[in-house]
């Protein structure tokens, strides 16, 4: 057995901070085995990324199928089928008349993918972020990010014209009002934020996570994001939603954006999405993407083949397996009991 903690500290720069020392040899469905022989139920999914648990079967024999046939060759060369019929299937789950994909390799990849759309199409220079957000670590990511300081300390300055503003946090909410009689404020702070700072038709894009992940698992009010997308319509600002957590079932619904019933202009996706492997998407209208023109975006490895073929298996997993159905059964029965968890104990405060 290696010296772990030697190889580490040697070899593994501290930036990428670690939470265990653990040694993973293997991963079943929910479950992680150490190098040690010890089974961990694995809570965190590899970040929000093992939808259907580890190495499903389906999903490892797809990966074997194309790993023998093609490996890479890159989208920007010629097409394969796997990421044909993945574009093909991914247009079936994703709302509205959002059917155009960028595919790329991280979420915040997505992400930039997202900002870079934005600006292309308006050519307008401002952002709209939320305080709290997680957007990804790459600079323009970063940049939207305002989780924790420690993220974005040390990299100033970051890209200019972006403003934070308030999560619709009722629990904590910055207004202090009460969830059933507010009157949105935290939207009306967007409202001063075009009187004071930035005009609306300077901002390209709002860029939103449905739920906020990292943040704390914050749900919006319905009503404040069915107003932040009409404040975006009557502005003529884009609207995106960062679904790189929250895509993929986790909301009970394939995209949250269906849970909120609304069509952003464009979606990020990342995480679950590859079945494990690496593979994100942008995602937006044919009106948006189709003017974006040949070589304004692009990348080596997106759509890679083998991520591709993961990302199929997983989809058809979702609906031989009725996925969707199972996150709404277990999630009720999970925020019952947590609730019911608040009821006895006054230091919980919220679900
Ligand atoms: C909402 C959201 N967006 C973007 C990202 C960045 O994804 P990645 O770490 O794959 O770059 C994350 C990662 O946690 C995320 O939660």
């Amino acid at each position: 057995m290696h010296n772990v903690e030697e190889i580490l500290n040697e070899h593994f720069t501290p930036a990428l901070a670690k939470t265990t020392k653990l040694v993973f040899e293997r991963g079943e469905g929910p479950y992680l085995y150490t190098t040690d022989g010890k089974k961990y139920l694995d809570y965190v999914s590899g970040i929000a990324v093992n939808a259907l648990g580890h190495c499903h079967p389906k999903i490892v024999a797809a990966i074997k199928e194309q790993a023998e046939k093609l490996i890479h060759a890159s989208f920007n060369l010629g097409s394969y089928p796997s990421a044909l019929n993945l574009a093909q299937k991914l247009a079936e789950y994703t709302p509205g008349d959002l059917n155009m994909f960028f595919f790329s390799n991280s979420g915040a990849e997505a992400v930039e993918g997202a900002l870079k759309l934005a600006r292309y199409r308006t050519q307008r220079p401002a952002y709209i972020a939320f305080k709290g957000s997680f957007h990804g670590r790459t600079m323009g990511a970063l940049s939207m990010t305002a989780s924790t300081v420690n993220f974005r300390a040390g990299y100033e300055p970051l890209l200019q014209s972006i403003y934070h503003v308030s999560y619709p946090y009722c629990f904590r909410c910055p207004y202090h009002q009460q969830e059933e009689s507010c009157s949105l404020e935290c939207l009306a702070e967007i409202e001063r934020l075009f009187q004071y700072l930035v005009p609306p038709e300077a901002v390209a894009l709002v860029l939103f996570e449905p739920v906020q992940g990292e943040g704390g698992y914050i749900v919006p009010p319905k009503k404040y994001v069915k107003a932040l997308a009409q404040l975006c319509q009557e502005k003529n600002i884009l609207l995106a939603f960062d679904e790189v957590q929250t895509g993929f079932g986790r909301t009970g619904h394939m995209f949250a954006a269906q849970y909120f019933e609304l069509v952003p202009d464009i979606m990020a996706l990342g995480k679950a999405i590859g079945g494990g492997l690496p593979l994100s998407a942008v995602v937006s209208s044919k009106k948006l993407m189709k003017d974006w023109p040949p070589g304004a975006h692009g990348g080596t490895f997106g759509a890679n083949p083998v991520s591709c073929a993961a990302a199929l298996a997983s989809l058809e997993v979702f609906e031989e397996e009725n996925i969707i159905e199972n996150c709404r059964k277990v999630g009720s029965y999970f925020k019952e009991k947590l609730l019911e968890l608040k009821d006895r104990f006054p230091v919980i405060g919220d679900v």
